[in-house]
């Protein structure tokens, strides 16, 4: 059947953490060179998109989320020349290109922030977000940084506070001023024309902020022990409904160019799920994909993750394709929240079988763990501000083979290697029959050769125990139905209601496929089966 629906719909998204996924020059840190190395892998994983971390001009604070020219490669991470060799040899691999825009922030070392902070009638004051100190001579408002204490820095240099939601080496933009638009616009476009196939949009429910600067309120579900930022509800701070004004914007650009240049909201601290779909746009006409990441947020148990999904399908305005997140760069993996190796591979077969668009997170293909990291070793500005928020876990080096380093590099990596790499490497795992490398790759294999996989309708199968979480996706005649044991017991389930045999097409344990009765499906301890209803 020819296919006819978008490649972001049918598609499997990646992300590449590019520091960390393959060193060229042997400094240590990943690069643009050694990612190009590895797109034959990444094509032969059957994906069909990268999004990689920030690789632009950068003081690295928080490791090139702080852009000082958002023209210019970081050298640390190649040259422009490398860029365009990238896209073409991934575009060959039919891979698309998905670029990380950040724009809510400059770095300090950015020219018009330099600018900007000179002299109160600088042409680029505006472009930042000033302001006097408030009456007691502290920060304007309450609003907090999401990095760790005030959101406001004080500089001597004029004697005006500035804003920054994440490091003071990180300030805001003021997107309201019309030169900030125009500048960061023809950005966007430099990529575009580079033929980037759309951007992943950095925080893009804070672009802009309350106009009257009001208090964020006190947030009355806080407990001690929470991170202090979620003290306050972000009211203010976050979310202005004019936002969606300028999305529109951003979105028309995005259309403006050839060959459907996809658009993905990074949609995090929002206050609710209506507000999360808000994103959408009125008229679809925002973001494609604003991220999903409430399989990141919610506990790792069959009935949260089964209501949720429900809660989502029925939230979704018509129209608006659903799309889902295991893990990222910001958050704990996957392996580590679900607890083991038979969950990890679980959880995969949940990704890409539910309703929507599957953005995967480098390493989690082989089942790699959050790496733990001595307080003294943390390199992420996050963690060393706030205890316990550390990023770096999630950001260790890609395991490729048993060489030294993995194989990601000929020295010491910039964070150290996953214990028990010699085993969960890429090489290892890719002889292996029943590793979840291979589940992997029969997943995303399965998914592209049944339409119904990916562009199938969503319906809940309610049955017991309650640690399953079963489904049927439909299409064209065609059900396939997904049973997923959350539980370490054994179980049978019943589903006879839907006919009396169908055919196993894959089981997390790589090791039946074929007929089975449907009035008693057997699963083992953690087990996932894709079965095709005749
Ligand atoms: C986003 C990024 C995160 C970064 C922050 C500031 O949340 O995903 O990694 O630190 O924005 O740019
Ligand atoms: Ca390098």
């Amino acid at each position: 059947m020819h296919n006819i629906q978008p490649w972001w719909k049918t598609g499997v998204i990646y992300e590449v953490y590019v520091r960390s996924f393959q060193d060229s020059n042997g400094d240590g840190i990943g690069d643009l060179a050694g990612l190009t190395q590895r797109v034959p892998y990444l094509a032969g994983l059957g994906i069909d998109a990268i999004w990689i971390s920030p690789f632009y001009q950068s003081p690295m604070r928080d490791f090139g989320y702080d852009i000082s020219d958002y023209c210019a490669i970081e050298p640390i991470f190649g040259t422009l020349d490398d860029f365009d060799r990238l896209v073409a040899t991934a575009h060959a691999h039919s891979l698309k290109v998905i670029l990380d825009f950040v724009p809510n922030h400059t770095s300090d070392q950015h020219p018009w922030f330099v600018a900007a902070r000179a002299r109160r009638d600088s042409p680029k004051r505006d472009w930042y977000g000033w302001h006097e100190p408030g009456e007691d001579g502290g920060p304007p408002n309450n609003w907090l940084s999401i990095f760790g204490g005030s959101a406001w820095e004080y500089d001597t240099c004029t004697n005006q506070y500035y804003l920054h939601t994440f490091l003071k080496e990180q300030p805001d933009l003021n997107w309201r001023n019309p030169g900030v638009k125009a500048a960061m616009f023809d950005t966007m476009r430099f990529w575009l024309d580079r033929g980037v196939d759309g951007f992943r949009v950095d925080v893009i429910y804070a672009l802009l902020k309350d106009d009257f600067f009001r208090d964020d309120p006190t947030n009355l579900k806080f407990r001690p022990g929470d991170n202090p930022y979620e003290s306050l509800r972000h009211d203010n701070s976050l979310e202005s409904p004019d936002v969606h004004d300028l999305l529109r914007e951003m979105r028309e650009l995005l259309d403006s160019y050839d060959g459907e240049r996809v658009l993905i909201g990074e949609t995090f601290h929002l206050s609710t799920l209506e507000r999360f779909v808000s994103y959408y746009g009125k008229n679809l006409d925002e973001c494609h994909l604003p991220f999903n990441f409430q399989l990141i947020m919610r506990a790792w148990d069959a009935q949260t993750i089964r209501a949720f999904v429900e809660e989502y399908e029925q939230v979704l305005p018509i129209g608006a394709w659903p799309n889902w997140v295991l893990s990222n760069h910001d958050q704990h993996r996957i392996a580590t929240r679900a607890g083991s190796l038979a969950q990890a591979k679980l959880a995969q077969m949940l990704l890409l079988t539910l309703r929507g668009t599957p953005t995967c997170y480098y390493g989690d293909e082989l089942g790699m763990s959050n790496v733990p990291i001595a307080l003294e070793d943390e390199r992420d500005p996050f963690g060393i501000r706030v205890p316990g928020q550390g990023r770096d876990p999630e950001r260790t080096p890609m395991l490729w083979d048993s060489t030294p380093y993995a194989g990601f590099s000929t020295v010491k990596p910039w964070l150290p290697l996953t214990d028990g790499w010699q085993d969960l490497n890429v090489a290892a795992q890719q002889a292996e029959a029943t590793s979840i490398l291979t589940l992997f790759r029969a997943l995303v294999a399965l998914r592209r050769a049944l339409p119904t996989l990916h562009i199938g309708s969503y319906a809940t199968f309610a049955c017991t125990p309650s640690s399953v979480f079963a489904y049927l996706r439909e299409h064209g005649g065609e059900r396939v139905l997904i049973v997923l044991q959350f539980g370490a017991e054994p179980c049978v389930i019943d589903t006879a209601v839907l006919g009396v045999r169908g055919e196993v097409l894959l089981s997390t344990y790589l090791d039946r496929i074929g007929s089975i009765p449907l009035d008693q499906i057997q699963l083992r301890a953690h087990e996932g089966l894709i079965v095709r209803l005749a």
